[in-house]
């Protein structure tokens, strides 16, 4: 908001309160810690305005006002509750309930629902109505989400970040009498399965494909001659205590890895290690590309898998500028499946990996052909952090009392650099401590890369190496990637690296993290990885000993780099996602 607004005073309640130009009832409310109900805000997404559950009265106005698209005046006199707002409430709530068919068990907010809270604040009897919904259809994204259409109230949040993040591919459509959401079925618009829409539904229409029962059996399978493997991605040591009513960005490594050993699985591995072994591999591309005059330039990250399907789908003449250096996820889980197995003398077809992601795109990533190491899949199956806690919580497992137990070491402990994959800027910072190293023989000045951290959506920088400037980009948010793409249509050595991730903030705002999520989390989230790389001792991804002794050992087989490291990415057409369809 630009400085020289004017200032005023509004009251609300009786109680006074300074307000800005420009500034609505409700932002002024929620600054001030006055609770007003809504349901179709996320201050993510533009005001939708169609919940009409924020009413609220001015004095000397006829009539009852929407609090988050009403702008304050000087002197107005604002009541957040009296009967008429009450009776006018409790109306617009029964007409949300006859949208919405309540399939609880299973919904993403069954341990903190909104609308229910506000059904048994306003009295409102939920099965006054028959589900007008009750026909319609859930639809499949691909192996990563579906949209159960029975459950969506038609806020317009989902249709608004989809545009966001850069897909659009979500629309309003005419059904009968009414415009619902519905996936678009335009040709030129696909998912990307970045999840955004999932923690943006107030209501759970959106759920990743649930391989939650699909884990119970592996679990089970580990009795009949299967060794189970879990691995969990760096960002889920700062996300997953909310789940377990911990404060933002607790960090919860030993506790996390204490409750996977609860469920009776021996081997825990974390995925930074992975990312330790994704950042020496990228920066040593990243030099080899900076030093072929015909190689392409700028090189792209492609760790996430959200932002490597927009651009295979939605930018395929950028495929070129990708790594081809596989997700961290991909290579740990190929290296338990190869290098582990050997060691331990494990058939690869007889262990089952289970990642715990920050990601419904991961879902996707390990389905993926160009993922398989010959015939082996390096990952089984993916829970999201949500998930994952969910079955915790099932097994009556408190995150908060579980005692902190120290990672597996056969496959490493990871470095701060490692761990900072989780936040937007991360991979960037890592493969620049790394790359600066293998360049100038000496470590980076000053490791904290500060100008690629923090959650806006594009930062640019330059990196002094050896008197050559380093042109750096980050975007998070793929529809941020317009920003460079259209920029290096122009000038194609704009930059000579860019970090992309799908989702706002990077992975501690994925779509398979715990809800609500707001800017404020994401910080405190990133905050926490950042934590975690400051007070490690070994913070750069070369100088870890387990990395140093496998480049030494497996590593130094170049198949074995080709195999388990790297990959290769095509153009995609456009998925045919049935309807009806429930795993
Ligand atoms: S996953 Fe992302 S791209 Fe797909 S519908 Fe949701 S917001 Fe849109
Ligand atoms: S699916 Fe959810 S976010 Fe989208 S319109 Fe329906 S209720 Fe709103
Ligand atoms: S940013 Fe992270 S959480 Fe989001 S789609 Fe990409 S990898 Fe998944
Ligand atoms: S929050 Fe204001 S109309 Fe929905």
């Amino acid at each position: 908001m630009s400085k020289n607004k004017k200032t005023f005073f509004i009251k609300i309640n009786s109680n006074p309160y300074r307000a800005k130009e420009g500034q609505t009832v409700l932002d002024v409310a929620l600054k001030n810690k006055i609770f007003i109900t809504r349901l179709c805000y996320h201050p993510d997404t533009v005001i939708q305005g169609s919940c009409r559950l924020c009413l609220v009265e001015i004095k000397g106005k006829k009539g009852l006002f929407t609090a988050c698209n009403t702008q304050v005046e000087p002197d107005m006199d604002i009541l957040t509750d009296s009967e008429a707002i009450s009776r006018a409430k409790k109306t617009n709530l029964e007409l949300i309930f006859t949208e919405h068919c309540e399939e609880c068990n299973d919904c993403i907010y069954r341990y903190g629902c909104t609308i229910k809270k506000f059904a048994k604040d306003y009295d409102v009897k939920i099965n006054k109505f028959p589900d007008r919904k009750k026909d319609h259809p859930v639809h499949d994204f691909g192996p990563a989400l579906q949209f159960d259409a029975k459950k969506c109230v038609d806020c317009g949040i989902c249709v608004d970040i989809c545009k966001k993040v850069g897909a659009c591919f979500l629309e309003y459509e005419k059904v009968g009498d009414f415009y619902e959401v519905v996936p678009s079925s335009k040709p030129d618009k696909d998912c990307i399965y970045c999840g955004q829409c999932i923690t943006h539904c107030p209501v759970g229409a959106f759920e990743g494909v649930g391989e939650f029962e699909a884990i119970e059996e592996p679990l089970r399978q580990k009795d009949a001659g299967k060794t189970v493997v879990f691995q969990f991605a760096p960002s889920i040591r700062s996300t997953i205590g909310e789940e377990f009513d911990m404060p933002h960005g607790s960090i919860v490594t030993g506790r996390l890895i204490g409750a996977i050993k609860q469920l009776g699985i021996e081997h825990v591995f974390d995925v930074s290690v992975g990312a330790d072994v994704t950042t020496i591999e990228e920066a040593k591309e990243l030099i080899e590309r900076l030093g072929d005059k015909k190689a392409t330039l700028p090189m792209f990250t492609s760790c996430c898998p959200g932002w490597v399907k927009f651009l295979e789908f939605y930018h395929p003449e950028f495929i070129p500028h990708l790594t081809s250096v596989r997700s961290p996820q991909i290579i740990m889980g190929g290296l338990i499946k190869t290098y582990w197995a050997k060691e331990k003398g494990i058939d690869p077809k007889d262990i089952i990996v289970i990642s715990i992601m920050p990601c419904v795109a991961k879902k996707y990533e390990i389905e993926r052909p160009e993922n398989m190491i010959g015939d082996i899949k390096p990952v089984d199956h993916v829970l999201t952090t949500r998930e994952f806690a969910q079955l915790l919580k099932k097994n009556k497992i408190d995150l908060k009392n579980v005692k902190a137990v120290n990672p597996d070491p056969f496959l490493g402990v990871p470095t701060g650099a490692g761990v900072i994959y989780g936040a937007s800027g991360g991979v960037m910072e890592s493969a620049l401590r790394t790359a600066y190293k293998m360049i100038t023989g000496k470590k980076l000045p000053q490791l904290e890369l500060e100008q690629v951290r923090g959650i806006e959506g594009f930062k640019k920088t330059e990196i002094d190496i050896n008197g050559t400037k380093l042109k750096v980009g980050v975007i998070n948010g793929a529809a941020n990637a317009k920003i460079i793409l259209d920029e290096l249509k122009e000038n194609p050595r704009a930059y000579d690296y860019v970090e992309m991730m799908a989702c706002f903030g990077g992975c501690i705002g994925g779509g398979g993290q715990p809800v609500p999520v707001n800017d404020e989390i994401r910080k405190k989230r990133a905050q926490g990885l950042y934590n975690v790389d400051t007070r490690n001792n070994i913070r750069m991804a070369d100088e870890s000993v387990f990395v140093k002794n496998l480049y030494k050992e497996f590593l130094a087989d170049h198949d074995n780099v080709h195999k388990v490291c790297h990959t290769k990415f095509s153009k995609k057409d456009k998925e045919v996602y049935p309807k009806n369809y429930k795993k």
